[in-house]
C-alpha cells in the first residue's frame, strides 16, 4: 500500500515509517518539523535501506495537503501530526484545540476529496479520563482531565460522525498507552525539541547529565509507591501495532487499546532504568502536574484477540534502548 503518514519525523511516526517499509509499504511522510528533524528520516532509511518520500508541510493547511494527495495515489493515511503534551495543553488550550483538531479535519477533508477511504489515527488513553483500570475498548468514556484529552476525544467524535455519512470508509482509532524506548539501532528515538516533556526523555537526559533531576510530579496518589502508575509501552512494539491493524480489511470505526497491560510507577521506571543501565538517575518529589491521573494501564485482549498483536518488549528494553538512543545520537545535539 501507498500510505501518507503526516508527523512521520517525530517519536511514533518515525519507528511506525521503519515497520511500513520493512512490511513492503510506500511511505510518504507530511511533517512541519516543529517537534522534529528531517534527518531522522534519513536514518529511517538507513535502517530500512529503503527511502521515504518527504513534504515540509503543515497539514492544517489544507491547501499544501491537497496538493500532496493530488501527486500520489494513496491507500491509506495513519495520521500522527499533533501536540502530545497533557500540561502543556492545560497552558495553552487554543494551541492544542487548533492544531490537534484542524489537521485532523482537513486530513479527513483531503481524504474524501480525494477518495482515500482508510484513516488511521493516533488517539490516546487520555480519552478514559479517571475510569477504573484496566482500561477496556467498551468503557463508556468519562471527561479527559485536559485539553489535550478532549482533542483526542473529539477528534474520536469527528471519525466516527464520518464514518456514519461514509460507511464504506475504514477508520482505526488507536488509542496509544505510554510508548517509550527507541529503535534497537540507536539510530532514531525520542527526540523532542527543547526541554522533554514526557518522563523517558527526561530521564535519559537527566542520566546524560544535561538536566540536574528528574521532578517526580507527587507522591500522594492512591497508587502502590504514590507516584503515577502508567503502561509504558516499547515504541517498536506501537509500531508493530500499525502494521498490524493495517492488515486487518474492515469497514466502520474500529478502535483498539495499544498497550502492554501492566502498569508501572515512576520511582518503579526509575530504578528500571537505574538497573538495566547502572547509571544513577537524581530526583526530588514535587507537586503534582495539572491534568494527571493517578493509574492508566490497557485491556490489551481486543487487540491481541482481532489484530494477532501483542507487545513483546519488557520494561528492560524499553529503558536499555532509550539510553543507547540518547548515548549514541541525541546527546551529541
Ligand atoms: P511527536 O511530537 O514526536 O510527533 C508528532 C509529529 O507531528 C512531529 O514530527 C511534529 O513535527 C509533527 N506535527 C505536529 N503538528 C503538525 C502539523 N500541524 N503539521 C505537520 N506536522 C505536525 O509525538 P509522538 O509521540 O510521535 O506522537 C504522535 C501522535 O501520537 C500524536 O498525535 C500524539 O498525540 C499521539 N500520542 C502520543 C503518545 C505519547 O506518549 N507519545 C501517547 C498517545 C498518543
Ligand atoms: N512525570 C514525572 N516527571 C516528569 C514527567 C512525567 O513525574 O518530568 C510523571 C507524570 O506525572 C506521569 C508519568 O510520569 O505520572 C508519565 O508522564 P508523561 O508525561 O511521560 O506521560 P502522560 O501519561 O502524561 O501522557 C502520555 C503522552 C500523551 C498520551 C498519554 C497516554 O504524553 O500524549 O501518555 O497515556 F496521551
Amino acid at each position: 500500500m501507498v500510505i501518507l503518514v503526516p508527523g512521520g519525523a517525530g517519536f511514533i511516526g518515525s519507528h511506525t515509517c521503519v515497520a511500513l517499509l520493512e512490511a513492503g509499504h510506500e511511505v510518504v511522510v507530511a511533517d512541519n518539523l516543529c517537534n522534529s528533524k528531517a534527518e531522522v528520516l534519513d536514518r529511517v532509511a538507513t535502517i530500512t535501506g529503503k527511502k521515504v518520500t518527504f513534504y515540509q508541510i503543515d497539514v492544517t493547511d489544507a491547501e499544501a495537503v491537497n496538493a500532496v494527495m493530488a501527486k500520489h495515489s494513496f491507500n491509506g493515511v495513519i495520521h500522527f501530526a499533533g501536540f502530545k503534551a497533557v500540561a502543556e495543553s492545560v497552558e495553552k488550550p487554543l494551541l492544542y484545540y487548533y492544531n490537534n483538531l484542524v489537521s485532523t479535519m482537513v486530513l479527513a477533508q483531503a481524504c474524501l476529496k480525494h477518495g482515500v477511504k482508510r484513516f488511521v489515527f493516533s488517539s490516546s488513553a487520555t480519552v478514559y479520563g479517571a475510569n477504573k483500570v484496566p482500561f477496556v475498548e467498551t468503557m463508556a468514556l468519562l471527561p479527559p482531565a485536559s485539553p489535550y484529552g478532549h482533542t483526542k476525544a473529539m477528534s474520536e467524535r469527528i471519525l466516527m460522525d464520518l464514518v456514519e455519512a461514509n460507511p464504506d470508509w475504514s477508520v482505526m482509532l488507536l488509542r496509544y498507552f505510554n510508548p517509550v524506548g527507541a529503535h534497537p539501532s540507536g539510530l532514531i528515538g525520542e527526540a523532542p525539541t527543547g526541554i522533554p516533556n514526557n518522563l523517558m526523555p527526561y530521564i535519559t537526559r537527566v542520566a546524560a547529565g544535561k538536566l540536574a533531576r528528574l521532578r517526580i510530579f507527587g507522591n500522594d496518589y492512591p497508587t502502590v509507591d504514590g507516584t503515577g502508575v502508567r503502561d509504558y509501552i516499547h515504541v517498536v512494539d506501537l509500531a508493530e501495532g500499525h502494521v498490524a491493524a493495517l492488515n486487518k480489511p474492515a469497514k466502520g470505526v474500529q478502535i483498539y487499546n495499544l498497550g502492554t497491560g501492566r502498569g508501572t510507577s515512576v520511582l518503579q521506571l526509575v530504578h528500571a532504568f537505574e538497573e538495566a543501565n547502572g547509571i544513577k538517575v537524581p530526583y526530588e518529589i514535587v507537586a503534582r502536574r495539572p491534568g494527571d491521573i493517578a493509574e492508566c494501564y490497557a485491556d490489551v485482549s481486543k487487540a491481541e484477540r482481532e489484530l494477532g498483536w501483542k507487545a513483546k518488549r519488557g520494561l528492560v528494553d524499553m529503558c536499555r534502548d532509550a539510553w543507547r538512543f540518547e548515548k549514541n545520537y541525541y546527546v551529541k545535539d
